[in-house]
């Protein structure tokens, strides 16, 4: 019976006789701290107004140089682009500051006031590195590096930039440079190594100056990989950690002076005696050279350095943000284990590493071994770290200090202490520091189900966990790899919690780069020569699903264009082993990993995919993200010809591997999901696909899929119009199921969704992670579907509020920063009257699905907040 429709709708805005219209977040290249700008930057920036229904009718920018003298300015012009404007003034001069700001106009021709000034440093360009790569001893323990250098008259400005082979750390004069950890950052250093550029104009002093760094081998020189340690050990072309620095200072009298790295240069060992990625950090605090960068040091004993030319063809300037410490967690709890272990729980699962405030007496040896979990005795569980140590050695000095590791990161939740007696353990003095790559938190989820707030909770840990300057599959073991399928599979649900423009866009120039010249894309990025392959269905297709997600989210075109020809190249890959067919069926692969299976399976019940049939639907899918590309960039030509190789592989995939009825070759949710969400059958088809889909949960009671299915399960389901499957899903608490590891006291997602049993007893299956996003795929589906918030069009230009209520829940919140700003779904639901408030921003548009008995009403909205009622 459809019930009486009752519909309110209220726009919740005073309409004031004058707009206050408003402008902020400025950014220059998608940053909000940008540095190191070569080529022309963009613009991009957030309009307010305080009246409803309002957009921006036009724009003035103006760029100053450092004297505050305008070197461009639009004037004004009738736009409402907001995202990405390109910077058309003269070139801008290498190793400055600039500023910019930006005021706006609204609908009604109102204006806003000029916006406040947002800085920006300009990098080097390749011909403008004058110093020298300085080289130290190859040794086990983590070299210093000193020089000195003048500064003779009043200066105007000083810019810096580093970049070491290895990791290190900068200093100047006795303190150190910024806030960032493990620069120059992890890529894929035989094309692209990273600078940094610091604005250090207030850093230097009149007179002498002592600049330095610390290095370690990091990712450039440290085993990367898990198999043999010969093999891996160095990974790129040179196998010695090398350093690079230029500083250039400009005099208020207008004249240019550049100091930089050269033979000139000291080096001794330090306090850090070893450092490794998978194994951790030793150090010695009376090894520290006390006031070793500054000047009343003596270094007359230090070693020289040699100088090499590895010359600066592959330096770039650092695109995206650094990796930081965003947050401190405290200890929770001291635990002796039946083992008799001291542990710390910080009741979190994070990455970064411990902070101690510890004095010790000189000479103490104090062991910092780190773990995800306990066993189910309650026992320190480290088998799951595989080869990997894991381990932080401090050696006291007798001196107070706070002990942290500098050169590696941890994925831990507990950290086990020896060398510290219990009575001398002050809880208050253990912390864990955590950090990863410095984003824009830019999403929120709630609703009414705790369990489901913890979920999101641990979507949000395991991004923050796998996002330290690549998205890798995991942060403990020996891998801490940049899986392309972990990532592609990731992606939506990342944007939708973080700014990742930047981030994205660094490691995908990687994806192109490591991008086999037959055009098949590496399993990981940066690569690991020989590690692993290549090609690889759903891992592969990171290389054009995550440019079309990144465009999708924040609207600036410039993605596809630096990723077109990696896009197309592997699309042209399948296309040439598809051949006539259009089938792209060779190759092996990882296929729809880690999917639901039995042991000794009698019964049939393992959920396997047959590989074609993926291999199909990510094929046709690639194709047509390369033909909507070839439309955003406006070749016409290309367009056609993707769009066709799309549906020619669609027929093929349904000649092949569908039946009549809809069956599909493989009886399997992931074969239907993708079937799908793809779109790989015509519309009249879909309903028999969903039926058997819906019958594949029915039969199960519990989800199947692997990686490939279960990033999009719930969206099918949903875009099918089983809401009430797609929630059953969410909501089961048993194995296999999202909710499972929740109920274990999980505060991360886990690779397996059995990685530890309800016994507590962990599978010991030589690869099991307590930190691994994939299956945290369903963030994407809570906010895009179940609260109801998406993009409509490119940037959330148009958003689409269409909410899915069901599953019990009595209100579900999705609060998405967007680059327009701040958007809103909130729903409660009472009874059967459905309450719906919407946050739309300034310069955008929306369409408002409000439920009711007899579907939805579809309501087209300007900014502003409105709310609607309706009975369902
Ligand atoms: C990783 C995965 C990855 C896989 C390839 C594993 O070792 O942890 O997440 O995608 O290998 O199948």
């Amino acid at each position: 019976m459809i019930k009486k429709l009752l519909l309110m709708f209220f726009v919740l805005a005073t309409i004031p006789a004058v707009a206050k219209v408003n402008v902020s977040s400025l950014k220059v290249n998608h940053l909000a701290e940008p540095a190191g700008i070569t080529g022309a930057p963009t613009f991009s920036w957030v309009g307010t107004s305080d009246r409803s229904q309002d957009g921006q009718s036009a724009y003035e920018i103006k760029v100053y140089d450092i004297d505050g003298r305008a070197v461009w300015s639009t004037g004004k012009v009738l736009s409402d682009n907001s995202i990405a404007v390109k910077y058309e003034g003269a070139a801008l001069k290498p190793a400055s500051r600039y500023s910019w700001q930006v005021r706006i106009w609204n609908s009604k021709g109102e204006s806003s006031r000029w916006s406040a000034k947002q800085t920006f440093v300009t990098g080097l360009e390749r011909d403008g590195w004058k110093a020298q790569w300085i080289v130290p001893p190859m040794s086990e323990a983590s070299p210093l590096l000193r020089g000195t250098f003048k500064v003779t008259k009043p200066v105007k400005c000083a810019i810096a930039y580093f970049t070491a082979h290895g990791v290190y750390e900068p200093f100047l004069n006795g303190g150190k440079i910024g806030e960032a950890f493990m620069a120059p950052g992890y890529t894929s250093y035989n094309h692209h190594l990273m600078y940094q550029t610091y604005d250090i104009t207030n850093l230097v002093r009149r007179g002498e100056n002592v600049v330095g760094a610390e290095l370690s081998r990091g990712w450039y020189l440290g085993m990367m990989g898990w198999t043999d340690p010969a093999q891996y050990r160095f990974n790129f072309k040179e196998q010695e950690w090398a350093f690079l620095a230029q500083i250039v200072i400009t005099y208020k009298d207008g004249t240019q002076e550049i100091v930089g790295t050269d033979g000139s240069w000291k080096t001794a060992t330090g306090g850090v005696l070893h450092s490794a990625i998978y194994d951790g950090e030793t150090f010695d605090a009376a090894k520290v050279p006390e006031g070793w960068c500054t000047t009343a040091f003596d270094a007359s004993g230090w070693g020289a350095v040699s100088t090499a030319g590895y010359g600066f063809d592959t330096l770039f300037p650092q695109e995206n943000e650094p990796v930081m410490a965003e947050q401190t967690v405290d200890a929770k709890e001291l635990i002796v284990t039946p083992k008799g272990e001291l542990v710390i729980d910080f009741g979190q699962n994070l990455v970064g590493s411990e902070v101690i405030s510890f004095t010790g007496k000189p000479g103490q040896k104090v062991t910092i071994s780190h773990a995800e979990v306990l066993d189910e005795n309650g026992n320190f569980y480290t088998t799951n770290l595989r080869s990997a140590k894991a381990q932080s050695c401090y050696i006291c000095d007798g001196k107070p200090r706070n002990y942290s590791t500098r050169f590696t990161f941890y994925g831990f939740r507990y950290i086990k202490i020896e060398g510290i007696a219990k009575e001398e353990i002050n809880l208050a003095d253990f912390k864990a520091q955590v950090r990863f790559t410095d984003m824009e938190p830019t999403g929120r989820f709630t609703c009414s189900d705790p369990l489901v707030n913890q979920l999101q909770s641990n979507i949000q840990w395991g991004l923050r966990g796998n996002f330290v300057d690549v998205p890798t599959d995991c942060p403990q073991r020996d891998e801490r790899l940049g899986w392309t399928g972990d990532a592609e599979i990731f992606a939506r649900t990342a944007t939708f919690n973080r700014g990742t423009y930047a981030f994205y866009s660094k490691w995908l120039k990687d994806v192109a780069f490591d991008q086999l010249p037959d055009g098949q894309v590496t399993d990981i990025v940066p690569m690991v020569h020989g590690l692993v392959g290549a090609g690889h269905v759903g891992w592969a297709d990171a290389a054009t699903i995550i440019p079309w997600t990144v465009y999708m989210a924040y609207g600036d075109p410039q993605i596809l264009e630096s990723q077109y020809e990696s896009m197309k190249r592997w699309v042209d890959f399948m296309a040439g082993a598809a051949g006539e067919s259009y089938l792209w069926n060779t190759g092996w692969h990882y296929g729809d990993w880690l999917a639901f299976d039995v042991d000794n399976d009698v019964a049939g019940r393992s959920s396997v995919t047959y590989v074609p049939v993926l291999q199909q639907c990510h094929f046709a899918n690639s194709a047509s993200i390369v033909a909507e590309a070839a439309k955003v960039l406006g070749k016409a030509g290309d367009a056609a010809h993707y769009a066709d190789v799309a549906s020619k592989a669609r027929e093929a995939f349904c000649k092949t591997y569908v039946t009549a009825d809809g069956y599909l070759v493989s009886h399997t949710q992931t074969a239907y999901v993708v079937a799908l969400v793809y779109d790989m059958v015509p519309e009249d088809m879909r309903p028999k696909l969903a039926e058997k889909l819906k019958e594949r949960v029915e039969s199960y009671g519990h989800i199947t899929t692997g990686f490939l299915g279960t990033s999009h399960i719930s969206n099918a389901l949903t875009a099918c119009g089983m809401d009430d499957v797609a929630y059953k899903l969410l909501l089961h608490k048993g194995y296999p199921g999202w909710l499972y590891p929740v109920t274990m006291g999980a505060t991360t997602i886990w690779e397996r969704w059995n990685s530890m049993m309800p016994d507590r007893t962990i599978p010991d299956n030589g690869m099991n992670s307590f930190n691994h996003y994939s299956y945290g795929a369903i963030g994407d589906w809570l906010y895009r579907e179940a609260a109801g918030l998406k993009e409509a069009a490119p940037g959330f230009k148009k958003i689409c509020v269409k909410p899915h209520p069901g599953g019990g829940f009595s209100f579900m919140k999705a609060e998405e920063i967007t680059p327009y700003g701040k958007a809103v779904s909130h729903w409660t639901l009472e009874g059967n009257v459905f309450t719906l408030e919407v946050e739309i921003p300034f310069n955008t548009t929306a369409e408002i699905y409000v439920p009711t008995a007899g579907g939805y009403e579809l309501h087209e909205v300007g900014s502003g907040r409105h709310v609607f009622s309706s009975e369902i």
